[in-house]
């Protein structure tokens, strides 16, 4: 009797939905079984319709023997909205309150994980320019969509019609030139100057299942982990932490650590008027070590 109560509509697509990400995993090495319920389920239907099928077992079927539906279903799981400078107000934080701790290091190491198309890296390598740190700084941009990354390292090139937005955006995050000074206008679109990549390493990496590459000062990873679950969401945090020096900073949005617990023993920085956070490592809780350089 129980088990026929359980035996609902909804039960029956989340079983198919399970067997469709096993499927994915098991047969073609992608894994999104610990994505955010929702958000993969809304992608799923999505493409259920595009491909005139019926059932989430009818796409588990054609993607299991159609390379090209499968591509389709991987694309659709990948969210690569992005702007330049986005949430301006991290920027300028980023500016004010991290930027004098870089200004300590000899050398600085710099991770965007989730970069999509390149339009956050291209905004840190300005403002690090601005602020005289960019020729000893080296940045890696990694994202798990080869596509996205392709855009972002071959063509600096982005549509002219997001330049007013940008340009607002980059006069709140305290930019200090004229932004129109870092792009030329083509046919194709804007053309970005190719110095904001010199120092840049764009390169492919899966936050699910590749490990931590380097030692990094810090590290930023914005607006991914919300399409996450939480179990996946402290996997990942635990690949940062390992990731990061002493001292090491680590930005996300506050929202997106669901939680808390893995961020215990981490300071604490809530940035004005943003819902962003920095945390930074340090020794342990009871550490007596202060960074100073933040209220
Ligand atoms: C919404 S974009 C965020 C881009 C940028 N960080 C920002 O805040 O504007 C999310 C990016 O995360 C990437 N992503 C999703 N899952 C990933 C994973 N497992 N490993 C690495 N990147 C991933 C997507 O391909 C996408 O480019």
């Amino acid at each position: 009797m129980e088990k026929d109560q359980k035996r609902t509509p909804e039960n029956l697509e989340k079983l198919e939905i399970e067997l469709l990400l096993q499927g994915l995993y098991s047969w073609c090495g992608y894994d999104y079984r610990n994505y955010a319920y929702n958000s993969i389920k809304r992608r799923i239907w999505h493409r259920i319709h595009a491909e005139k099928l019926t059932s989430i077992t009818g796409l588990l079927e054609k993607v299991l023997h159609d390379q090209d539906c499968l591509q389709r279903l991987i694309a659709d799981f990948s969210i690569n909205v992005t702007e330049m400078f986005r949430d301006p107000l991290f920027f300028l934080s980023f500016r004010e309150k991290v930027v004098p701790l870089l200004r300590t290091y000899p050398s600085i190491r710099i991770w965007h994980a989730g970069c999509s198309t390149g339009e956050e890296v291209y905004s840190m390598a300005m403002l690090l320019h601005e602020e005289g740190l960019y020729e000893k700084t080296k940045i890696y941009a990694t994202d798990i969509n080869s596509d996205v990354l392709k855009i972002a390292k071959k063509l600096g090139i982005f549509p002219l019609e997001h330049m007013r937005k940008y340009t607002n955006n980059y006069i709140q995050a305290g930019g200090k030139k004229a932004f129109s000074d870092y792009y030329s206008v083509t046919t194709n679109g804007v053309k970005f100057d190719p110095y904001l990549t010199k120092n840049v390493v764009f390169a492919q990496h899966n936050l699910v299942m590749d490990r931590s590459f380097n030692e990094f000062h810090v590290i930023l990873c914005r607006n991914v982990l919300i399409y996450f679950n939480k179990s996946l969401q402290e996997q990942v945090h635990n690949l940062f932490y390992e990731s990061l020096g002493m001292f090491g900073i680590l930005g996300y949005w506050d929202s997106e650590i669901r939680k808390r617990s893995c961020i215990q023993d981490w300071q604490t920085v809530t940035m004005p008027l943003v819902r962003v956070r920095n945390y930074i490592k340090r020794l342990n809780k009871k550490s007596s070590i202060e960074c100073g350089y933040i209220e």
